[in-house]
């Protein structure tokens, strides 16, 4: 995930205002920003780095012109470095782009470019636009219709904006499967990741749609589509504050990273090429360890049931504090599996460092560069893009996306890469009962306990929905296997005690219910999240969170931790709490 800028302005600097606009778009990354301005030449000023160092380095705003684009970084495709900052330029440095997006097939275009000539300077999947828009533009194109055929080339998601010097006073814009709005003001011109960015100039906005492409000009803007027909469309007059502007018109970074966890999912899919180039570098395997801590300790834990259940190969899960006092017999048949958002928890870089003497190590991570990344052997990127909440969703559902697809290849079970796919619309299905939820959260709010239960593939999701109740509420959750409750901590249900019920379709469905009816007949009020027709669910419990009923226990747990996370949020929410930052925690632990 990254931040793209641009604009058209009437008698004014436009550096100054596209490094104000690009700081607005910082929670979309912040590992390097560039801006690149054009007269009879392009102007480039760029580097690795948060805005605020770079800018105070090279002086982002120092460059010439009233229009250009910009950038900030969450890297994808090579580490953070000057080089791989945005924009890129083609060959001759006349056509600059900036990129939010994934080019699946980058590769297989860039080969074919360095045989036709073309010199490179980054390793990013990027700098296969312009020198794509080079190639055709070489041809006679001109650069709106150079983009076209290029984007007919590209596969993956992308919103851009391009300039070419031949084309003076003009940004091209486009998106597919990633955001981008267009701004009009008078007669000054924007495009951008999102509106916030640009709202200080602006609050005429135009959401443009997958296939849309837009030509800003100094006469004004146009969109239209792949076949290069002029598209009508609606303007919005929005009228958000300033402070909204920074989390996308949310009121916390948590809830918005809950709501993009569809594109997290999607974007991690589009990651299963190089899963399955990883899966087929890996030596023959007897053993899987998974070692994490926190959520992707629960993310682990679903691993787990995955590679016992579809490949029946013995893996054990282990906390990475516990690594070395409890590490199995490692030998050169064993894989150990480190998952770590941060890739820097020192935890879990002891134990890497410790695994990797002794057996084949692989991290999943979702900072490209970070210290696991450097240090394992095989790495997989989940594609979350930056989570700033201190609290883990959509890095965990990227986590559990990654090990499904690892699996997938592992077990070749393709049909199961098939459902992954269908995840991102039962998730929208599920935020869009998000009242629901709130309202619920409203009535549980005061209550001092919580217990979350579950059996099999929701024992895991029963523990990470308690784990997030403790961060963002500070009330006290515990996660059970339903079968277990039985062995001690039914002495603590009372009248009233919130019971959490995990209980999707499949075969510990029946066991879960009858361990609710244990908890009812003890007083407790049950929550249950299950299948919108489970009518014994509907029976048993006081409140039902209802979910596609296609979602079965295999792969149930990538949907079924969003109510519990936004349970999590809004009961925060309703104590006053800041769910972006509970008190005592970091997003990022590097201390043992
Ligand atoms: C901290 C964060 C958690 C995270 C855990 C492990 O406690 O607050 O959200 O799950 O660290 O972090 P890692 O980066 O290794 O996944």
């Amino acid at each position: 995930m990254c931040g793209i800028v641009g604009c058209i302005l009437k008698d004014k600097k436009a550096a100054p205002i596209l490094l104000e606009c690009v700081t607005k778009l910082e929670y979309r990354g912040y590992d390097s920003v560039g801006i690149a301005t054009p007269d009879s030449e392009i102007h480039i000023k760029k580097d690795q780095g948060k805005i605020k160092d770079v800018n105070k380095k090279i002086g982002l705003s120092n460059l010439p012109g009233d229009m250009g684009i910009a950038h900030v970084r969450w890297a994808t495709h090579g580490i953070p470095t000057k080089e791989n900052s945005h924009p890129h330029t083609d060959c001759s440095g006349n056509i600059a782009v900036v990129h939010n997006g994934i080019i699946e097939n980058y590769k297989e275009i860039k080969d074919a470019l360095i045989e036709e000539g073309h010199v490179f300077k980054s390793e990013t999947d990027t700098e296969v636009i312009p020198h794509l828009i080079e190639k055709f533009m070489a041809q006679g194109l001109d650069l709106e219709s150079a983009i076209r055929d290029t984007l007919d080339m590209i596969h993956g998601s992308y919103a851009i904006a391009a300039m070419a010097a031949a084309e003076p006073g003009k940004i091209v814009g486009a998106k597919k499967d990633s955001p981008l709005i267009v701004g009009k003001g008078i007669d000054e011109y924007f495009v951008a990741s999102d509106a916030p960015a640009i709202l200080n100039h602006t609050n005429n906005i135009i959401y443009l749609e997958d296939g849309e492409m837009v030509i800003l000009e100094r006469s004004g803007v146009t969109v239209k589509n792949m076949l290069g027909e002029v598209i009508k469309k609606e303007i919005h007059v929005l009228d958000w504050t300033p402070e909204m502007a920074e989390k996308g018109g949310f009121d916390h970074f948590m809830i918005k990273e809950i709501h993009e966890q569809g594109e997290s999912v999607r974007n991690t899919l589009m990651e299963a090429a190089d899963i399955e180039k990883v899966v087929n570098e890996l030596p023959d395997i007897e053993r899987i360890s998974f070692v994490a801590c926190g959520t992707s300790y629960h993310a682990s834990l679903i691993g787990k049931y995955l590679f016992e259940s579809l490949m029946g190969v013995p893996t054990d899960v282990i906390l990475a504090s516990e690594f070395k006092y409890s590490a199995p017999a490692l030998n050169d048949k064993t894989l150990v599996i480190f998952i770590s958002q941060s890739g820097e928890t020192a935890d879990t870089l002891k134990a890497l460092r410790l695994a990797k003497e002794s057996a084949e190590t692989l991290a999943i991570v979702n900072v490209l560069g970070s210290a696991a990344t450097r240090e394992a052997h095989h790495v997989i990127f989940t594609r979350a893009g930056p989570e700033i909440g201190v609290a883990a969703t959509k890095t965990y559902v990227s986590q559990l996306t990654c090990i499904y697809i690892l699996v997938s290849y592992m077990s070749n079970r393709m049909d199961l890469l098939e459902e992954l796919h269908k995840v991102p619309q039962y998730m929208e299905d599920i935020l869009a009962d998000e009242d629901h939820i709130k309202e619920i959260a409203s009535r549980y709010k005061d209550s001092q306990d919580f217990f979350f239960i579950g059996r099999g593939f929701s024992y895991p999701t029963a523990l990470e929905g308690a784990l997030k109740l403790k961060e963002i509420t500070y009330i006290h959750g515990e996660g059970y296997a339903a079968g277990e409750l039985k062995h001690g901590p039914l002495a603590l249900i009372d009248d009233g005690v919130p019971v959490v019920a995990v209980v999707p379709p499949g075969i510990s469905h029946d066991k879960t219910l009858s361990n609710v009816e244990e908890v009812r007949a003890r007083g407790a009020r049950v929550i249950g999240l299950g299948s919108h027709e489970d009518k014994l669910l509907k029976s048993e419990a006081d409140d039902v969170i209802g979910i596609n009923e296609s979602v079965n226990e295999l792969i149930s747990p990538i949907s079924y931790i969003v109510p519990l996370q936004l349970l999590s949020y809004y009961i925060s929410v309703e104590k006053g709490i800041d769910p972006d930052k509970p008190k005592n925690l970091a997003k990022c632990v590097t201390v043992e």
